[in-house]
């Protein structure tokens, strides 16, 4: 398994750019399986996620390839309705299937997703809106069975926002008979490019960037060329990297309207902003605010930067507190940073940091993606040298992060084994 030996260098400068969002082109990826034919997807980045569901997609009967940053889904064939064990194991968004298959072949097969290191991550919200589309659900030997004459449009409360439910339903309400109605739908920019998406194909979607939506269904989808969004994820990465630095870092190919909360946050701690269209300069502060953050449903602040946002409190002066309320088990980066010798108490979903002069690199390990992320942060900005081991988590949702941060001055060297 490959692992980054990283030595802390704070002096970071320059421009970074941003890949497409993993997180985007996961559910359009599925949302392809709707319309027969040929759909082309630009500015996608080489993600193992994108891989495996490249993989999923192939099982199911499309011809998927990924030249450069094009890919191209051809969905003409697709005959076979199982996801199996071995890849939702390996990526739970493998549930972006469930949607599409029932929609346009009446069946599918969906390995269980298990728990992950993030916490218990459940499905419930998914089979309920399906079961309203009239979908008969049955779970058999870890797998959920969902079969439908024909899918009838609905109106669905969400109990929770949930990016992954809001998307599967929407895949399969798109060709559902009649109207649909989804209340207190998930708003986070992913929801809103899969609708740009599906709407190109022929779909009738309406309310895009509110919690309600209205689907008038239609008979059949046409394939398609998108451009992919760019990774807020990644671009809140890569400035929590230039507020940790010493000197300016410009993060380019971004959308600042994605970012509005960490962008308070990091001028809360401190930082100098200069907003352009498609590009942020962070400014470092001298001394680093303490702050407190709660995660929430977009547009509030994102669970996914949780971990690294949590680095940059603990070079604060003074006390930050980070409450996790979407993933309220999403800590184990905790444990790790504080081998670096950061100072982090955890009480249930609070996270109560208090401030170091500097961290200590050591070896630490990568247990999720966006701990990974933030465990490459705090090398970086550690004295010494730091090893992060199992770095196949970070492959899943950046592409080339040692390459991209080096070429901001990062020391950064990716050791195979
Ligand atoms: C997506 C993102 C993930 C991000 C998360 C929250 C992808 C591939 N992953 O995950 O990176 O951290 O949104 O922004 O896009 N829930 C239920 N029942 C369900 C579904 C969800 O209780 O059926 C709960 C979850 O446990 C969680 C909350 O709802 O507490 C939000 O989860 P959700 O938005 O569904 O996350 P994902 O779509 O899995």
């Amino acid at each position: 398994m490959d692992s980054f030996k990283i030595t802390g260098n704070r002096n970071l400068s320059g421009t970074i750019e941003v890949s497409g969002a993993k997180n985007a082109i996961l559910p359009v990826m599925a949302a392809c399986l709707l319309a027969p034919g040929k759909s082309v997807l630009r500015n996608v980045p080489n993600l193992i996620d994108l891989k495996t569901m490249s993989h999923l997609l192939r099982i199911i009967g499309a011809r998927v390839e990924h030249v450069g940053s094009t890919m191209t889904i051809d969905a003409s064939d697709i005959c076979y309705i199982e996801a199996p064990y071995e890849l939702v194991s390996q990526m739970r968004a493998s549930i972006y299937v469930l949607g599409p298959l029932v929609a346009r072949l009446k069946e599918a097969r969906v390995s269980f997703p298990g728990g992950c290191a993030i916490g218990t991550r459940p499905v419930d919200l998914h089979l309920k809106a399906l079961e309203a589309l009239g979908v008969d659900i049955a779970i058999d030997h870890g797998y959920i069975h969902a079969k439908a004459s024909k899918l009838k449009g609905a109106e669905i409360y969400f109990e929770k926002s949930s990016v992954g439910a809001t998307i599967n339903t929407l895949m399969a309400a798109v060709l559902a008979e009649g109207q649909t109605r989804l209340l207190n739908a998930a708003m986070e920019p992913e929801v809103d490019s899969t609708i740009d998406l599906l709407n190109k194909m022929g779909a009738k979607i309406e309310g895009k960037g509110s919690t309600t939506l209205t689907i008038q269904g239609v008979e059949n989808l046409f394939p398609v060329e998108m451009t992919m969004i760019a990774d807020r994820i990644e671009a809140g990465t890569f400035l929590i990297a230039g507020a940790l630095s010493t000197s300016p870092v410009t993060v380019a190919n971004c959308n600042p309207l994605h970012l509005g909360s960490a962008l308070e946050k990091l001028r809360e701690a401190g930082c100098e902003l200069l907003v352009g269209e498609s590009e942020i300069t962070v400014h470092p502060p001298k001394i680093i605010k303490p702050f407190s953050l709660i995660t929430l449903p977009y547009p509030g602040f994102p669970t996914d930067l949780q971990a690294q946002f949590m680095v940059l409190a603990t070079l604060a002066e003074g006390m930050s507190f980070l409450e996790d309320t979407i993933f309220p088990d999403r800590f184990m980066h905790v444990a790790e940073l504080n081998r670096l010798q950061a100072d982090i108490r955890l009480n249930r979903n609070i996270a109560t940091v208090k401030g170091v002069a500097k961290l200590s690199g050591a070896e630490v390990m990568a247990t999720d993606l966006r701990a990974s992320a933030a465990l490459v942060l705090a090398g970086c900005v550690a004295e010494g040298e730091t090893i992060v081991s199992r770095i196949y988590h970070i492959d899943r949702g950046y592409d080339r992060i040692e390459e991209k941060l080096n070429s901001i001055g990062a020391r950064i060297t990716r050791i195979n084994g």
